[in-house]
């Protein structure tokens, strides 16, 4: 049984205070939920300040991003250690604004990949297809290739560390979520290429999240799906009471 995760990606939002205030409205709507593991993850300047207003509760942190090295002169990058100091468990890896916005390659991914669980992070590692590729037919291709380059050479065993999740790039911030089956069909997908690399077991625990335009009206339809097991938010985690209502549903 996959313990479904549910995230909220802040993105490029929120200061140190409505991050705190944020995670203060959260706290209580979700402190009864242990069925569910719920992360957030701030901007860099919001992590110290929001891991502080996290202590003792039933929420995780993660980042946004992470560097592969773990100091010296990398002008503006953020090793896992510092992460870790701000009371981060988690980073989130090949976001598709990172992916089409800042450029990053499947190569640098993967090594972004090894060496946040080289150094004790977990990672929750995003796949998806542009509309163009989906409409084109090279969906299949896409997600093969991004699965394929972005966990090679990680072992079975560091997989336990790894979510993966879905997010098709039309459905992101867009409001168009992707159907209930649109979301299973691809998850089922990419648990055969899990399958195909690491094993049946290690297939079958791996968690998949959902990520594009989710929110509490249609998070309980897609995790009825019994291949998404959790979620990516975007612009619905940036209210405590939507968020909550996201995790209620998925409970
Ligand atoms: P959205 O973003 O929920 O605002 O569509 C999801 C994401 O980019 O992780």
């Amino acid at each position: 049984m996959r313990k479904p995760i549910i995230a909220g990606n802040w993105k490029m939002n929120l200061l140190q205070r409505e991050a705190v205030a944020l995670v203060d409205g959260l706290k209580p709507l979700v402190a009864a939920v242990d069925t569910v593991d719920i992360v957030v993850c701030p901007t860099y300047t919001a992590l110290s300040a929001t891991g502080k207003a996290l202590e003792g509760a039933n929420i995780q942190m993660g980042a946004q991003n992470v560097y592969v090295k773990a100091s010296g002169a990398y002008t503006g990058e953020i090793s896992p250690d510092m992460l870790k100091d701000t009371g981060c468990e988690w980073a989130i890896i090949g976001h598709s604004e990172r992916r089409h916005i800042l450029g990053e390659t499947d190569a640098l991914l993967n090594e972004k990949l090894h060496f946040a669980l080289a150094n004790g992070l977990k990672v929750m590692f995003c796949i998806g297809e542009l509309l163009e590729e989906r409409q084109g037919g090279q969906m299949n291709d896409v997600l093969t290739t991004q699965v394929t380059e972005g966990l090679k050479g990680i072992s079975a065993a560091q997989l336990d560390n790894v979510v993966l999740a879905y997010e098709p790039v039309w459905a992101i911030g867009t409001g168009e979520v992707a159907t209930p089956e649109q979301a299973e069909e691809v998850h089922v997908f990419v648990r055969a290429l899990v399958k195909d690399l690491f094993g049946a077991a290690a297939a079958e625990a791996m968690r998949i999240q959902y990520g594009g335009s989710v929110k509490a009206e249609n998070a309980g339809e897609l995790i009825s799906k019994p291949n998404v097991d959790g979620f990516l938010v975007g612009g619905a985690a940036l209210k405590a009471d939507s968020f909550a209502g996201i995790i209620n549903a998925a409970k």
